[in-house]
């Protein structure tokens, strides 16, 4: 796993855009071949959103061949509700951009037969040839998506319960009111993000810094969901200072490390954009005779 830190919120997010735009660049997509995208909701992701339109608008980016599938939608909310995220999605990012409408994919949570809705989704994943690059954020207490703790690590997209911290931390989006936040929602499970070629996460702010110490320095949790990402052999997480607040030092410093020796003995020039060394020659290597 990588861990990727960043001195605010701001660069954290930045880092996030660019990572994606290079990785869809790279992947060069066509129609035949489209960047199959997860999306998650939330605060953090948003400055991630307005670096994609920004990158879209300067022509650095085109969404014409990027498919996306969002984590998760509340149960029974109406779709143009001002906090369902339906309108989220299209007031941040897809109003924006050029995303084909037929390749956005987003849960129906007003769906009359809901675990049906839940397999179609799975379907047309599985129809698109799986997801090449899951984005997601964290609830406080670690969950992803909406699984919440004690979810299966071996989920996939179902109807789920809302724990009582997540609807207070929802609370914020409905007036304060938790009487108004939905209780129910419909979301991808634990081993629908991790099934992705690539799960990147971002985690910011000191209100998130214990559920990172958990996710990293604790052994996989089904009470801390994110945690399942141990297990996957592509996994980033980008954080921010204030989200380190219950590493130990030495996590800090040696994921700090990496970075610098990457830039110091390996080069920008030489190192793939997942990490991988292109060429032993290139590299400065110190103790040659
Ligand atoms: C909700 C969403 C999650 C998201 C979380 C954190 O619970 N279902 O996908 O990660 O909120 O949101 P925020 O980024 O606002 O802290």
């Amino acid at each position: 796993m990588r861990l990727v830190i960043r001195d605010d919120q701001h660069s954290a997010a930045f880092y996030t855009a660019n990572y994606i735009k290079q990785r869809i660049l790279e992947f060069a997509p066509t129609a035949d071949r489209p960047f199959v995208l997860g999306l998650p909701t939330g605060s953090s992701p948003i400055q991630v959103y307005k670096h994609f339109v920004d990158f879209y608008k300067n022509g650095e980016l085109s969404f014409e061949n990027v498919v996306t599938f969002n984590m998760d939608e509340y149960v029974g909310l109406p779709r143009d509700h001002p906090e369902s995220y339906h309108t989220f999605m299209f007031n941040h990012l897809f109003k924006h951009v050029n995303i084909k409408p037929e390749n956005i994919n987003m849960l129906d949570g007003n769906a009359e037969e809901l675990d049906k809705e839940c397999k179609r989704y799975e379907d047309e994943m599985v129809r698109v040839g799986g997801i090449e690059l899951f984005l997601g954020g964290i609830g406080p207490d670690g969950h992803i998506a909406f699984n919440e703790p004690g979810s299966s690590m071996k989920s996939r997209t179902r109807v789920k319960t809302l724990a009582y911290e997540t609807v207070l931390a929802n609370a914020r989006f409905f007036g304060g009111d938790v009487n108004k936040v939905p209780k129910l929602a419909l979301t991808v499970g634990v081993e629908t993000v991790t099934s992705a070629r690539e799960v990147v996460i971002i985690i910011t702010g000191a209100h998130k810094a214990i559920a990172l110490n958990k996710c990293i320095e604790e052994g996989v949790n089904h009470m801390w969901t994110v945690s399942a990402i141990q297990l996957h052999p592509s996994a980033m997480i980008v954080c921010d200072e204030d989200a380190t607040l219950e590493l130990h030092v030495k996590t800090v410093r040696y994921f700090k490390s990496i970075e610098q020796v990457q830039e110091q003995l390996i080069g920008r020039d030489n190192i793939g954009l997942k990490g991988s060394i292109s060429s032993l020659s290139k590299m400065n290597r110190e103790y040659s005779s």
